[in-house]
C-alpha cells in the first residue's frame, strides 16, 4: 500500500530543469493530476492520516493546493477555504508577508473565513523553503482556527521548510 502510494507519486511527479528560472527544478505534478489512481490514492492518503481528526476546515494554498484540498475536504466533510496571492480575494482579508531568495512574497485569506476554534487542516503541493506553509499557519491562528496539520505531496528536504513548521504536524507523502 505504502510502496504502491510511493511509487504512484513518484511516477507523476517530473522533473523539469530551469524553471520558472535558471538553476531552479520545478516539480511538476500535472502527470500525477491527470492519472486517475494516483489522484484517488493520493486524496484518499491524506483524508486517512487526519480522517480522525475532526478536520472542520481544509485550506488550499494557490494554485496547487486548491487542486489537492477541495477532494480531501469532500473526503473529510469539510469545507474548503482558499489561500490566495495578495490583491485575488475580493472580501476583507488578513494578510502575511514572507521573504523570498529577492523580496517578499504576500499572501491573504478572508477574515471570516474561519469559525473561531475550527480545526483546520492545511493542503499544498510541495513544501520547499517553507515560507507558503508558515504564513497559512499565521493566517488560519490569526483568524481562531487550530492547525491540525500542514500536508503536502512531497517535500523537499534539502531546502529546510520544516524548520520553519516545528509547531506544526508536519506530514509529507514523499520526501526527496
Ligand atoms: C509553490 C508551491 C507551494 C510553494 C512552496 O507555489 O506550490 O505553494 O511554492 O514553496 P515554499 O515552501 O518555498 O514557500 P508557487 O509560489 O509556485 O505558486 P503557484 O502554485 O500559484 O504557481
Amino acid at each position: 500500500q505504502r510502496a504502491d502510494l510511493s511509487d504512484l507519486i513518484a511516477a507523476g511527479i517530473r522533473d523539469i530543469p530551469d524553471f520558472p528560472k535558471p538553476g531552479v527544478t520545478f516539480k511538476d505534478i500535472t502527470p500525477l493530476l491527470a492519472t486517475p489512481e494516483a489522484l484517488r490514492a493520493v486524496v484518499s492518503a491524506v483524508a486517512e492520516q487526519y480522517g480522525t481528526d475532526g478536520v472542520d476546515a481544509v485550506v488550499g494554498l494557490e494554485a496547487r493546493g486548491f487542486i489537492l484540498a477541495t477532494p480531501i475536504a469532500l473526503e473529510l466533510g469539510a469545507g474548503f477555504i482558499p489561500v490566495r496571492k495578495a490583491g485575488k480575494l475580493p472580501a476583507r482579508t488578513l494578510r502575511e508577508s514572507y521573504d523570498l531568495e529577492y523580496g517578499t512574497a504576500t499572501v491573504e485569506m478572508h477574515a471570516d473565513a474561519i469559525t473561531p476554534g475550527s480545526r483546520v487542516l492545511i493542503v499544498d503541493d510541495v513544501l520547499a523553503t517553507g515560507g507558503t506553509g508558515r504564513a497559512a499557519v499565521e493566517l488560519v491562528r490569526r483568524a481562531g482556527g487550530t492547525v491540525v496539520g500542514f500536508s503536502v505531496l512531497m517535500e523537499l528536504a534539502f531546502l529546510q521548510g520544516r524548520d520553519q513548521l516545528t509547531d506544526v504536524d508536519v506530514h509529507a507523502l514523499t520526501v526527496v
